[in-house]
């Protein structure tokens, strides 16, 4: 087996260190892995935490490099953002080149690397040693072309405050449905420009994928494909949650399965009778926003799970509950600080998704069929939105009041409109219509199956 390993192409993957880039990526890597490639996922030392919560079993499929970017315990609070990209840049680069160096040498030497396309940098190290470079985009088509459109000068903010915004494939656009950074400039230059910069330079990627699939986005995929060489390979997870009865795949265990808690509790409720509400790895809301969101669960009698995840030492306070809260629901709910999402996703008992709408929570809850209650908080997550509630009508958007603050009311409404009724009924349709379309895309002979096999074989015949 080590001896056939040594003879498959070698693929460096090198993720953002986030918990929201480094899961499609190792789900992907898992896919490759799964086809006969090497994978080789080179990091940052202090994104170790995030592979720690990652599913061992997807993790046994790779080899994990570190490297230090200045911050090996963590990042600090005052973290001043335009410097640390900056240095991670010239430490990441340095890194990946001696390690492709370095794996040359063992006889290992990998043909192509895949990157984050926030990293702006790592096209030029892929080619300045001879290899492919491979762009990976972890959100949207959407997303990514309204990006795209930003650095190329085209309009993509509405000119009035209550006005729309054209932009090809895709429904018109208002302020609140823009990526945040776009429609909130001020104070988040520098995160605009390094996030538009992402395009700067994707017509030298040799392959650009998409964690999207091509039904989901086509419209906008259509405008975006000619330019580049796009290939959408989503949704990448693992196998088990979309249908495959590939015998590597097993759920979640190991430190994901605090988690075994959350299971037990709603194996033994209905189906489709539990709410399940979490706000993805990064967001912080404020105690306002917290009890606003704890009066709607109360009040809807429906039975709850809600990931409450304490903020780490980086990020501002926030995400508490209101004092009482978890003695007066123990009958209704159960909150947790960190839970096995696709388990639960996949679990019959949960009928509601209360989501940011990240983008691998959207599509996680898409591919489970769960119809969603949308409460964007920011970067992507407003496009995302827009998409779940106007374009694939599975879910519904909260409206947030002149603060910003989305009202208990509100969130009961929009709770109860997927949880009852005939709009209920119609949102959980669609939602099973997008469930069979994603698993479609992925099953043998789907689109983003047929994309994967031919990078594989792109890889294996660069490898030869
Ligand atoms: C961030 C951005 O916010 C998001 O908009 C962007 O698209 C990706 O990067 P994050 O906010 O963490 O990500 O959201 P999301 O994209 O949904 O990723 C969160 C990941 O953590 C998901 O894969 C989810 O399954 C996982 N998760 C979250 C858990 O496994 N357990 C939890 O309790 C909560």
């Amino acid at each position: 087996m080590e001896e056939e390993r040594g003879k498959s192409a070698h693929v460096l993957l090198l993720p953002y260190p986030s918990q929201g880039h480094i899961n499609p990526l190792l789900y992907f890597a898992d896919r490759l892995a799964s086809n006969g490639l090497r994978v080789t996922f080179v990091t940052p030392i202090q994104s170790k935490k995030y592979f720690h919560k990652a599913d061992p079993a997807v993790l046994a499929s790779t080899h994990l490099e570190f490297f230090s970017d200045g911050h090996d315990d963590g990042l600090p609070p005052d973290l001043d953002l335009e410097a640390y990209q900056s240095n991670l840049r010239r430490l990441g680069s340095r890194a990946v080149g001696d390690l492709i160096d370095r794996l040359t040498v063992q006889g290992v030497r990998p043909v192509s690397l895949v990157y984050d396309s926030f990293y702006l940098w790592a096209l030029d190290v892929a080619h300045d040693h001879g290899i492919l470079g491979v762009s990976f985009l972890t959100q949207s088509c959407a997303v990514g072309s309204i990006y795209n459109r930003y650095l190329h000068g085209h309009p993509v903010r509405p000119k009035e405050p209550n006005g729309h915004v054209t932009i090809p494939g895709m429904p018109l656009l208002g302020l609140r449905d823009i990526p945040s950074f776009i429609a909130q400039p001020e104070g988040n230059r520098f995160i605009l420009e390094w996030l538009s910069g992402q395009f700067e330079n994707i017509d030298q990627a040799d392959y650009v994928l998409v964690n999207s699939f091509d039904s989901l986005e086509a419209e906008v995929r259509k405008e975006i494909a000619e330019a580049w060489s796009l290939m959408m390979i989503g949704p990448a997870l693992p196998a088990v949650y979309l249908g495959s009865k590939n015998p590597r795949a097993t759920k979640m265990s190991g430190e994901q399965g605090m988690l075994t808690d959350c299971l037990q509790w709603l194996d033994g409720r209905p189906v489709g009778s539990v709410v399940y509400v979490s706000f993805g790895s990064m967001a912080v809301l404020s105690a306002e926003q917290m009890e606003e969101v704890s009066g709607a669960l109360r009040r809807s009698k429906w039975a709850f799970l809600w990931v409450v995840r304490p903020p780490s030492a980086n990020e501002k306070a926030g995400n508490s509950l209101p004092e009482g809260f978890m003695e007066a629901t123990s009958e209704q709910g159960l909150v947790v600080p960190w839970c096995s999402q696709l388990d639960v996703l996949s679990h019959r008992a949960v009928g509601c998704f209360v989501t940011h709408c990240g983008w691998n929570s959207t599509l996680e809850g898409l591919t489970q069929g769960v119809p969603m209650v949308a409460i964007p908080q920011w970067s992507d997550q407003p496009t995302n939105s827009k998409l779940v509630s106007d374009v694939w009508k599975m879910g519904v958007r909260v409206e947030v009041d002149e603060k910003e603050v989305v009202r208990s009311g509100e969130v009961e409404r929009c709770i109860r409109e997927v949880m009852e009724g005939e709009r209920g009924a119609e949102l959980r349709r669609n939602a099973q219509r997008w469930k069979d379309l994603a698993w479609e895309a992925v099953a043998e002979g789907g689109s983003s199956d047929n994309n994967i096999k031919k990078f594989v074989a792109n890889m294996s015949s660069s490898h030869l």
